[in-house]
């Protein structure tokens, strides 16, 4: 078996240590209905969720706590979920027995899943593998392990949050762009503590298409009037005039 990359081995070591504030969040969130990123904009709105869910095979990549695969066992998918940080996979675990919910959850990287090809008929990262995982492993991965004709869903920062947002903790998004758009790819902030991954529109659109997938949209989440959010990613006024969050929604060519 392929060795952790430094990013993988880094990244596990900050979320084993974020995991006890999440797992204060998975409270609220497992006993919440949809609603998605850091304004919590609710699935009415968004509508990020394939409309019928029952019997489907799904996937959360990067599934922290899991309550997105818990919300969607209760519209009838047949969840699995997949992450690299034991003590989120341990909350996820207890929200399980606290809801009286069971479906596979698996201690892995999304990039490299344990999943035969076309498993599963719909995935989803909310904030996961989305932003994690160098998409040039993931996507690949993901259209692997999708049956034809499956969707993805995937939420992050929105390229303009990425590019305006000051390298420091608890510091918002500014109106200046503070580092180049041209070949955006690995961020890794100066503290050390944790490597993401965000690329350039025009890249993600020929990512997408060269891995097998149909682009069917790039939702632009703004937060509703009076919305809060305990992620400092934003302002409520920045974001309500610039997304600091997208999802965008595609599909696997049959
Ligand atoms: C912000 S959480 C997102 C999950 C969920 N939506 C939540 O907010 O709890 C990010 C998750 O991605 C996981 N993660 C980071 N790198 C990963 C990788 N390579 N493979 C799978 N999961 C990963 C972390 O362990 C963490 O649980």
């Amino acid at each position: 078996m392929a060795e952790p990359s430094d990013d993988l081995t880094i990244n596990r070591a900050y979320w084993e240590r974020m995991a006890p504030r999440y797992a204060v969040a998975a409270e609220r969130e497992w006993a919440s209905e949809p609603s998605w990123g850091i304004w919590n904009v609710p699935e009415t709105e968004l509508g990020l969720l394939p409309v019928d869910l029952a019997g489907l095979d799904t996937i959360e990549l990067g599934c922290g706590t899991a309550y997105v695969s818990a919300w969607l066992a209760r519209r009838g998918a047949r969840p699995v979920g997949i992450d690299t940080s034991p003590a989120q996979l341990a909350t996820a675990r207890r929200m399980q027995q606290a809801h009286g919910l069971s479906f596979p959850l698996h201690l892995g990287t999304a990039d490299a899943t344990p999943f035969s090809d076309a498993s599963f008929d719909f995935a989803i990262s909310e904030y996961g593998a989305a932003i994690w995982c160098d998409p040039y492993r993931w996507i690949p991965e993901a259209a692997r392990i999708l049956r034809p004709g499956g969707r993805l869903v995937f939420l992050g920062n929105s390229t303009l949050l990425t590019l305006t947002i000051p390298a420091a903790d608890d510091v918002p998004a500014t109106q200046q762009l503070l580092r180049r758009q041209r070949g955006m790819h690995r961020f890794a902030w100066p503290d050390g503590s944790s490597v993401e991954f965000h690329i350039s529109p025009g890249d993600w659109i020929r990512l997408l298409r060269k891995t097998g997938f149909e682009i069917e949209d790039l939702v632009e989440i703004y937060p509703p009037d009076h919305a809060t959010t305990e992620h400092l990613l934003a302002e409520l006024s920045w974001a309500q005039q610039w997304p600091c969050e997208e999802a965008w929604k595609v599909r696997k060519s049959r």
